[in-house]
């Protein structure tokens, strides 16, 4: 299916798929113990359609979306800088960095490839910014996703800690230099 694949960077208009998108891809990344509720507010505050629009306008922001024959099957967001975060100023060390802060795959497109292609298109415009490295965080439960970031070069430098709802999660940082 890889074939069929295309990457590119999102518009505006795509703002309400990808929220769709996200809406299914989100609660797979979260361990057992995150509530429905929960789930449901960080949708509705962090990936809206409104949201969405807001990071693909944002001038530190890059939004890549896989499209394959029936729309979006997948997407990615990149970060200018570290966040505000302590633990994670102290994790990377390799500046300029670039957060890559989603990277998230239908389930019936996932071990096809769409998620090498984000990840390859997300380490090239990294490279393009000027980033000596890319981090990122990802929830200890997450083994999937851990082995996919591990065979992608990134290797654990540290954890961060992630709020969803009245939950604070301790995630793995991991980081991929150039
Ligand atoms: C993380 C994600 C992008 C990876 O994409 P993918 O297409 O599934 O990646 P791959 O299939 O190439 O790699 C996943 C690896 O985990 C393995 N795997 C599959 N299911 C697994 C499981 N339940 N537990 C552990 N490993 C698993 C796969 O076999 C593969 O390893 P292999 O290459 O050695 O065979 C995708 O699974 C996804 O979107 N998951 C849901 C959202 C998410 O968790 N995003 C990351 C947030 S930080």
């Amino acid at each position: 299916m890889t074939g069929i694949l295309t990457v590119v960077e999102a518009a505006a208009a795509d703002a309400t798929e990808l929220a769709a998108v996200a809406a299914v891809t989100f609660p797979l990344a979260c361990p057992p113990s995150v509530t429905a509720s929960d789930v449901a507010d960080f949708l509705a505050t962090v990936l809206s359609a409104d949201r969405f629009a807001e990071y693909v306008a944002a001038p530190d922001r890059v939004v890549l979306e896989a499209v394959g024959a029936d729309g979006i099957v997948g997407y990615a967001m990149l970060v200018d800088g570290v966040v505000d975060d302590p633990d994670v100023r102290a994790a990377v060390a390799a500046t300029p960095t670039v957060e890559l802060s989603k990277l998230y795959v239908l389930p019936d497109h996932h071990g096809e490839g769409a998620s090498h292609l984000l990840m390859a298109a997300a380490l090239e415009r990294a490279r393009a910014r000027g980033a000596a490295s890319v981090w990122l965080g990802v929830n200890q439960e997450n083994v999937r996703a851990q082995r996919f970031y591990t065979k992608q070069g990134f290797a654990r430098i540290g954890t961060k800690r992630f709020r969803v709802g009245d939950q604070l999660h301790h995630d793995f940082v991991l980081e991929r230099r150039f």
